[in-house]
């Protein structure tokens, strides 16, 4: 059985969809990686283009993923859930039932900064540089991550 780990975000299509082709990148195929969004306003769309850019521009390809919603069981199927931001956070440990749970749920930034409650700003709105800022941020959390789950599951 692979180890499972979930990206979760608001809308799956600009955040966790980078997150999970970056984490995917670095991990071996015992691992396996997914995302979803909290909301349902994109359900089965690509990724925004301009996450799909920004992800070529680095050599990766996530033209493929198709948006879907988070729900309940997510929180059973997979080993280990990142979230994007701290509103990601309260939506989805609102659905978590067990201290198991619970403990699957992570604020992706905690990983670089312990307990700082970093978000990864949603970049859909537009703000100058937002998807390349997103970019950096992920591609900087994800080299820990991948360190830490191929440590632990070698
Ligand atoms: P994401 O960005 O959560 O990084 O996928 C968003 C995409 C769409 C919306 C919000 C955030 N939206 O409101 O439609």
């Amino acid at each position: 059985m692979p180890v499972k780990i979930l990206m979760v975000c608001l809308g799956n299509i600009c955040r966790s969809p980078l997150a999970e082709g970056i984490l995917t990148s670095k991990l071996p195929n015992t691992f396996m990686v997914d995302s979803a969004g909290t909301g349902s306003w994109h359900l089965g769309h690509s990724p925004d283009k301009r996450s799909i850019a920004i992800a070529k521009k680095n050599g990766l390809c996530i033209d493929t993923q198709r948006s879907r919603q988070f729900k309940a069981a997510d929180l059973d199927e997979f080993d280990y859930i990142y979230v994007m931001d701290n509103s990601n956070y309260r939506d989805v440990i609102n659905l978590a039932k067990t201290p198991e749970h619970k403990n699957k749920v992570q604020l992706i930034l905690n990983e670089l900064f312990p307990d700082e409650n970093v978000d990864v700003p949603d970049p859909y709105f537009g703000v100058p540089n937002g998807f390349d800022t997103v970019y950096q941020m992920l591609d900087e959390v994800t080299d820990i991550i991948a360190k830490k789950l191929i440590e632990k599951h070698p």
